[in-house]
């Protein structure tokens, strides 16, 4: 099985704690739909956890996304996503250019982050305070649709219905 087959121009959100594979599930589609604040923090400041060029990543993720929804092109946003706030924004962006917004929810137990998490290269393992952190904070598919998500896919399901073995992540090398 490929990747999850999304709507021709949807905007793809994905919603997940660090560490639980969003950037691993977005390295299916090509580059040029994903959008990662990771890679832009990474591009302004050469540190992409450095939380002090989030603004600007901000803005180049904007950008991109407007360039690309008002193309008609796919974009997959490849961030935490776990602040309502935050999906708000993005499902205006989407609504504005009328397109289709789905969401992947990335519901797996804290357990299984924390080790996928513990797992990564040194440079890349998350605070663990962060992890459980931004789990809680973690919607359910019924809060998504409420928001007003067109489509939510739970990961649980996805892997439940025979995904095949992951790559190792890449957000956008
Ligand atoms: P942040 O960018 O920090 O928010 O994390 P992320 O959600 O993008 O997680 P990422 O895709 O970087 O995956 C974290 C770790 O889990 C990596 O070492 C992946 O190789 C591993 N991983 C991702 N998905 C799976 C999976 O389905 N199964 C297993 N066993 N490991 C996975
Ligand atoms: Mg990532």
């Amino acid at each position: 099985m490929g990747p999850l087959t999304l709507p021709a121009g949807a905007l793809c959100v994905l919603v997940g704690a660090p560490g639980s594979g969003k950037s691993t599930f977005a390295a299916r589609y090509p580059d040029t739909w994903r959008v990662c604040l990771d890679s832009y923090r990474r591009m302004a400041t050469d540190v992409e956890a450095d939380q002090s060029a989030t603004p600007v990543a901000a803005e180049i993720q904007n950008l991109l996304l407007d360039a690309r929804l008002s193309r008609g092109l796919t974009a997959v946003v490849d961030s935490t996503n776990v602040f309502p706030h935050v999906r708000a924004g993005l499902l205006a962006r989407a609504r504005y250019w009328q397109r289709p917004v789905t969401a992947v929810l990335f519901d797996l137990p804290l357990p299984t982050v924390e080790a996928q998490n513990a797992d990564r290269d040194r440079d890349r393992v998350v605070p663990l305070h962060i992890v459980r952190e931004h789990h809680q904070l973690l919607p359910d598919a019924d809060q998504l649709h409420h928001e007003g998500f067109d489509a939510v896919h739970p990961i649980s399901e996805l892997l439940a219905t025979g995904t095949p073995p992951l790559p190792r992540s890449t957000c956008m090398p």
